[in-house]
């Protein structure tokens, strides 16, 4: 079952930029004989065919998978893993990149998360767990400040308040419905670390940083993602290595012992303080759109690399990536991220790509008659190499010059800070 065939049909579940950039990565392998998408969007029809699956229900993937004598399945997005897709997948035979529901409780319950670094010494803000709302109103009513609260379950990145002041912190628990955490404030610069892992061997993936907030010069408020670039200098050798050291190894270890071993990529959110790295969150997939700069500079067949940690031998291939940075910036629907306005008509996409790029598509379709159109909040991730960021940088804007569309956004200065 281990052994790579020469020819795969293969399915990844997911629709946005992060999806786009593993299905144009798959795609390209000589051994990608078949690509489907589910949902997939206007851009992934051009590398793989899309597909209406309900990507949440375990035996539906299952008995689409059946029905398509499907190879390997990789998963984009949490929802699915958290849903347990990967384990019905796995019982049923086939062969799957992303962690069992078990092991994505890393992301799906923050409560989990800090319970097993508690557990393992795994350096992390002190923190309180509580059932409800009501239960840690008097301890954030008198937290020392600033206090953060968090909802313990998916929020899709809402979830999360630093708050100034008590009543801001109150204010915030007011809104959450559902079980709390409650923690102290890190302070430093966040870093983010990706590693890719078939349960035993781990690779670690480039240094890559996105820019959340909606705004240049990191204002307005906080978003899935408004760009990246690869490399991220924050991150130093040495800091890396504490971090997986502290962090990121003992985490998988204690899975492990757990008897639900994590497979897949993992992503840590880390603050870099005076004390050294602690973990702010995990995340069980990739970043999107940490995704799109990581694919841009992959120099390894992605098919080898996905089959090897579907089926546990990941120690027989070390994945390369070249020496260039990238750049991917985002382009955003009027009104992302609160309501994005859909159906705007885009234009200008060949000629952009011309200078060298390639763009990602996130939130877009196909009109009957062929026009491309926004469909989402965030919509293009216009994504180039170079030499270093600086270079990256200029063509990612340069491309960005020829698409005429009226009813979009974006950051100026994606990279600017690397
Ligand atoms: P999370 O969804 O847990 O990654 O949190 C979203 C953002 O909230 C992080 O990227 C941080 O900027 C901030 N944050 C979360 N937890 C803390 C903390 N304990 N101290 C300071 N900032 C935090
Ligand atoms: N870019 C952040 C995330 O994917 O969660």
């Amino acid at each position: 079952m281990t052994v790579l065939p020469d020819s795969l049909a293969i399915l990844v579940l997911g629709g946005g930029g992060r999806e786009h950039a593993i299905c144009w990565r798959l795609a390209q392998s000589p051994r990608c004989r078949r690509l489907l998408c589910a949902p997939g969007n206007a851009g992934i029809a051009d590398e793989a065919e899309c597909v209406a699956l309900a990507i949440t229900d375990p035996a539906a993937v299952v008995a689409f998978v059946a029905e398509h004598k499907i190879d390997l399945v990789v998963i984009g997005p949490e929802a699915p893993l958290v849903a347990g897709v990967a384990d019905a997948l796995r019982s049923a035979g086939v062969p799957v990149v992303g962690p069992s529901q078990a092991a994505a409780e890393l992301e799906a319950s923050k409560g989990f998360t800090k319970d097993l670094c508690a557990e393992h010494d795994i350096p992390t803000a002190g923190y309180r767990r509580f059932a409800g709302a009501a239960d840690a109103h008097h301890y954030v009513a008198v937290h020392p400040l600033p206090v953060v609260v968090k909802a313990d379950g998916l929020a899709g990145g809402k979830g999360v308040t630093v708050a100034e002041t008590n009543e801001e912190g109150l204010a915030a628990l007011a809104e959450i419905h559902g079980p709390v955490v409650v923690e102290q404030c890190l302070e430093g610069p966040e870093a983010s670390l990706f590693v890719l892992t078939d349960g035993e061997t781990v690779r670690v993936l480039p240094s890559a940083q996105d820019h959340k907030r909606l705004r240049d010069d990191d204002e307005g408020p906080n978003t899935g993602g408004m760009g990246a670039f690869s490399p991220s200098l924050r991150l130093t050798p040495a800091l890396q290595q504490q971090a997986l050291d502290r962090i990121v190894h003992p985490t998988l270890k204690a899975m492990r012992e757990r008897g639900t071993p994590f497979q897949g990529f993992l992503y840590a959110g880390l603050m870099l303080t005076a004390d050294g790295p602690m973990l702010i969150e995990y995340n069980v997939r990739l970043g999107d759109p940490e995704a799109q700069v990581l694919m841009m500079r992959l120099d390894t067949d992605m098919v080898e690399l996905m089959w090897a940690t579907a089926t546990g031998t990941l120690a027989d291939i070390e994945p390369r990536f070249t020496k260039d940075a990238a750049v991917t910036v985002v382009m955003a629907a009027n009104g992302y991220p609160w309501k994005p306005v859909v159906g705007t008509v885009i234009d200008g996409l060949p000629a952009a790509e011309a200078l060298g790029v390639k763009i990602f598509h996130a939130g877009t379709r196909r009109t009957d008659d062929g026009r491309l159109v926004a469909a989402g909040g965030r919509v293009l991730n216009v994504t180039a190499a170079g030499h270093d960021i600086s270079e990256a940088r200029a063509l990612a804007y340069a491309a960005i010059r020829k698409i005429r569309w009226h009813g979009g956004h974006f950051r100026r200065d994606i990279g600017k800070s690397a």
